[in-house]
Formats: C-alpha cells, sequence, structure tokens
C-alpha cells in the first residue's frame, strides 16, 4: 500500500511544490527581486542628477572664495575653505613679522621673503592653504590654541613639518613652503580667492 501511493498514475505530472496555495518563499523571491530592480532604477536616475549638480572641475577651477577679514585681530587665524582644500588667513603682529624678516633667506630650504608671500603694503595678512607640502595633511596652528610649533607658525603633526610665521618650511620632511594662492584684497576687510 505504501508504495501504491508513492506511484504516479501514467498521463499525469506530479503536482509542483504547492500548487494553488501561497508559497512565501516563492513571493519572498519575486518581491525582492522587484524591490533590489527598483532599487538599481532608483539608482541609475540619481546619480546622473547628483552628478550634475556637483561642479565639474573647470568650473570648480576657476571658483573664488571672498573672505571677510574684518574680525581676525593681530595673532589671530581662521581656517577657510577654497576650491575643496583648507586655507588659512593670518593677522600677524608687529613681532611675528619682525621674527620673519629677521630671517636668513639663503638658509631657506624654500627661499621666500614675507614680501614675496604677502601684498605689498599688506605684510601683515599671510595668506596661505593649509595643506603640508609634504603628504597633504593639514598644519595646526591656525586653531585657537593649537601648537604651532617651534617657529611659531604651523606645525605639521603627521611627520613633523614645522612652519615659520610667513609659513615657510623650516624643519622637517615637507619640501616646500606653504603655498600661497592667487587673491586680490577687495577692500580693507574683504579678501577674494581665487
Ligand atoms: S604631511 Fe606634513 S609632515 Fe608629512
Amino acid at each position: 500500500m505504501a508504495m501504491a501511493e508513492q506511484e504516479i498514475p501514467l498521463g499525469e505530472d506530479p503536482a509542483p511544490y504547492h500548487e494553488g496555495t501561497h508559497d512565501p518563499r516563492r513571493r519572498d523571491f519575486i518581491n525582492i527581486a522587484a524591490v533590489s530592480f527598483a532599487g538599481v532604477g532608483a539608482v541609475a536616475i540619481v546619480l546622473p542628477l547628483i552628478n550634475q549638480m556637483n561642479p565639474s572641475a573647470d568650473v570648480l577651477a576657476l571658483s573664488t572664495t571672498e573672505i571677510d577679514i574684518s574680525k581676525i585681530a593681530p595673532g589671530q587665524a581662521i581656517k577657510a575653505s577654497f576650491r575643496k582644500q583648507p586655507l588659512f588667513v593670518r593677522n600677524l603682529t608687529p613681532k611675528e613679522i619682525g621674527e620673519a624678516d629677521a630671517v636668513d633667506v639663503s638658509s631657506l630650504r624654500d627661499p621666500q621673503t614675507l614680501e614675496e608671500r604677502t601684498k605689498a603694503g599688506k605684510k601683515n595678512w599671510l595668506i596661505t592653504l593649509g595643506v603640508c607640502t609634504h603628504l597633504g595633511c593639514v598644519p595646526l596652528g591656525a586653531g585657537e590654541g593649537e601648537n604651532k610649533g617651534p617657529f611659531g607658525g604651523y606645525f605639521c603633526p603627521c611627520h613633523g613639518s614645522a612652519y615659520d610665521t610667513a609659513g615657510r618650511i623650516r624643519q622637517g620632511p615637507a619640501p616646500q613652503n606653504l603655498h600661497v594662492p592667487d587673491y586680490t584684497f577687495n577692500s580693507d576687510t574683504v579678501v577674494t580667492v581665487g
């Protein structure tokens, strides 16, 4: 009897698994497949939209940043952003200017005077990228209470590069001074960088 119950009559196919009843596994697969497909579709549509909203490289390269420097007291600095890079704007004290001027430029790794790194008549305004020229870390020294390093300018904690009050490399592995971007004074209190 047991054998007979398992036999399938000739000409009839065995019923598929759970045919005619709810098969949760099959339904779940269909749902997941549909959701996944919708997800791919959404990403395919959204990505071009996001990419359209991002500035292209050439637009970014032409962008400028306007900075209000009226609140930066002598001895203070601010951190801003220029073309997605950190930017330091520093108002040097007469003492810091004196320290920079006292350096024998020919002894420097990247010889430059403070005058060459600032605008005529605005020697107290040191504007540089906040990007260490060694491997690109952001040096300390622009923020309140941050370590300015042994030369009183900026100090890169990654590998110990020390910059002076003119942002010139004085010690450590960085090969160049902190870069000075193009900028212009719109007035005594507003600078456009770029
Ligand atoms: S990245 Fe600044 S010292 Fe290496």
